[in-house]
């Protein structure tokens, strides 16, 4: 959700540090944004409603003109709005009555309410409709009380209820204090020779250093240059080793691509490699998976598997249900994450949690994945962030390597994804003994296949091809998604992307469905884009596209099978690889054409409208 930055130097000055940071992290959230830097004798705050850019041009301009210098320690937060609209008053940072000290947070405080009756009573007056401006004159008046930042806050986070990451500036009597504290959502931090850093996503502390701290909950982090102090909430010293991140930087920029959108969904075939690195034992007709947590015995006593996902992730996790279902045997259930954590669920012995997310940081995927933790199961994710709360919770992680992913529409990661699902499941089967090493090495052949497949798929030719359809049919009322079987969370993920960067109504169903229902939309003007996978149910996939013809509706079919492609007036073709494989290709013509109809409708494709990358909050 929000963006948090954070920068003390022994000398220079931060502000450009906290814009830069601000900027990478600005996928977070985009709706208003804001810096409080160290300025004379004490806090200024600059904050707005709008980009990134705007705040920058300004605050630059007040720095040409002499103010605003030498700033060595600031905070920076880019919001994602839950209590107040996106408005100057309501971005943050928010100050406490007595200007003590400038508070930036990412999260939800559910007590606000009452927590700002009991502050009014008090005689305390407020200035925006955020419950984070609470946090700000509880932290405020524990500091007027005595004692320094750190204590006032962890003082005052225990009359806190929620989820929060938090970064508090003071400067009084000369002295600079920086503190950040975690109870929910991502927060790392970072120091050198000259400086600290905190911030909500590594992606800000790269351009400093590689060697970061993640903090955990309940945690407390007073910076200062060259040195990081971590404790409890009681004051007792924590240790927090760092890690040494190694994404390179390059890899979140857009390069020359008009969006990162674009630009990631042409990463693929490189993501994928990266995936697939050293994981393919050829010979053996096996994956090689580092940890005892991935030997035949240990996954021989996997009974079940339970995905546990949201969005994008829930996709890949209902993929990875017809994958291990039908390659190991082993049953699967796939949840979305909000809704798993909510009911009383019943697992039974021998069943492996899988949370499955890019960020390693959603809130409810987070939830059930420890709910699953509490209820007896071992824990295990498909993650694409070193070093996340998921990636720390879990017994193992099969990191994708699919690198930094900025667009809000996952794309890229989700290819990732993809691939890991397939290498879990043939190491599952390998280990129930379903997989013969012959069958694994056939598999496992199929899998080196994708990425020159993939390539192919993203010519100038194959991509104006797309262009071409999406122009056509940008202006039409709806779409239908239609897919069977391992395709159908495919229909689901093609509509998600198409909704969420283009605000076309979109709806994915499983072919199968179409007649007990949605048909009824049919007509000329609605879309119904068909993934045609040459498999077991293809006759049955091309009598749903008759059906969607005669009653006047226009067909775009997506895949392999020659008869669907016929049938349809426009028709993407897509190489031939087998059902196991086919989702991972027949996605990316669906990523391709919700892309182009976004950027013909002339949507921001990078912010969609209400989303954010990362949702760290209920
Ligand atoms: C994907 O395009 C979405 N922006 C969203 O559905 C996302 O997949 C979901 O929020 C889960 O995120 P995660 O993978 O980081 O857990």
């Amino acid at each position: 959700m929000c963006g948090i930055v954070g920068a003390f130097r022994r000398t220079g000055d931060v502000l450009p540090t906290l814009l830069d940071g601000l900027k990478v992290l600005e996928y977070r959230g985009y709706d208003s944004v804001g810096v409080g830097l160290v300025q004379g004798p004490g806090l200024t705050i600059r904050r707005r409603a709008g980009r990134i850019d705007e705040l920058a041009s300004r605050v630059l301009a007040e720095q040409a003109q002499g103010g605003l210098n030498g700033s060595v320690a600031g905070i920076g937060h880019s919001r994602w709005a839950t209590h107040g609209p996106p408005t100057d008053e309501n971005a943050h940072p928010h100050m406490d009555a007595g200007g003590r000290i400038a508070l930036i947070h990412n999260g939800i405080i559910e007590n606000y309410a009452e927590l700002r009756e009991e502050l009014i009573g008090a005689g305390v007056e407020f200035h925006s409709e955020t419950d984070t401006e609470v946090l700000a004159h509880l932290i405020g008046r524990e500091l007027a009380a005595g004692g320094r930042l750190a204590d006032a806050v962890r003082r005052a986070l225990p009359r806190v209820r929620g989820y929060y990451a938090i970064a508090a500036l003071a400067h009084e009597d000369g002295e600079v204090q920086l503190v950040c504290a975690r109870e929910g959502p991502p927060l790392c931090v970072a120091v050198d020779e000259d400086g600290a850093w905190l911030a909500s996503d590594v992606l800000a502390i790269l351009p400093h250093t590689r060697e970061v701290i993640f903090l955990e909950d309940g945690d407390v982090a007073e910076l200062e240059p060259g040195k990081v102090r971590v404790t409890d909430g009681k004051g007792v010293e924590v240790d927090r080793p760092a890690r040494t991140i190694e994404w390179e930087m390059e890899a979140s920029d857009k390069g020359s691509f008009p969006h990162y959108m674009l630009k990631e969904i042409h990463e693929q075939p490189d993501v994928v490699s990266r995936t697939l690195y050293e994981r393919l034992d050829l010979d053996a007709g096996d994956v090689r998976l580092d940890g005892d947590f991935w030997s035949d015995e240990s996954l021989g006593n996997v009974r079940r598997v339970q995905v546990l996902a949201c969005g994008t992730a829930f996709h890949a996790g209902l993929v990875a249900r017809y994958l291990i279902e039908g390659l190991a045997g082993v049953p699967v259930d796939v949840d979305y994450a909000s809704e798993f954590r909510y009911r009383s669920p019943i697992l039974a012995p021998g069943t492996l949690a899988l949370g499955v997310s890019q960020s390693g940081e959603t809130a409810d995927t987070l939830a059930a994945l420890r709910l699953a933790g509490k209820l007896g199961c071992a824990r295990a994710s498909i993650c694409n962030a070193i070093g996340s709360t998921m990636v720390r919770e879990s017994d193992a992680t099969l990191l994708i390597h699919a690198g930094p992913e900025i667009g809000v529409a996952s794309t890229k990661a989700f290819v990732a994804m993809l691939v890991a699902a397939y290498l879990m499941a043939v190491r599952l089967g390998r280990a129930h003994g379903r997989i013969s090493q012959e069958e694994g090495r056939e598999l496992l052949a199929g899998l080196r296949q994708i990425r020159p497949h993939l390539e192919h798929m993203l010519t100038r030719e194959a991509q104006d091809h797309i262009r071409d359809i999406a122009r056509r049919h940008s202006s039409v009322k709806g779409f239908l998604f239609l897919g069977r079987g391992i395709n159908y969370p495919i229909a689901l993920e093609g509509a998600l992307k198409l909704k969420e960067i283009s605000y076309v109504h979109a709806e994915g169903y499983p072919a199968g469905e179409m007649k007990h229902g949605p048909i009824a939309l049919i007509e000329p003007g609605m879309t119904t884009l068909v993934i045609a996978s040459q498999d077991s149910v293809a006759d049955k996939v091309r009598a749903n596209i008759e059906q969607v013809r005669a009653r006047g509706g226009q067909v775009i079919a997506v895949g392999a099978d020659p008869g669907s492609l016929e049938l349809a007036e426009d028709k993407i073709e897509v190489p031939e690889v087998g059902p196991w494989l086919s989702p991972l290709l027949n996605v990316v013509p669906l990523q391709l054409f919700s892309y182009f109809v976004a950027l013909e409708k002339g949507c921001d494709i990078d912010k969609p409208r209400n989303l954010a990358k990362s949702v760290t909050v209920e």
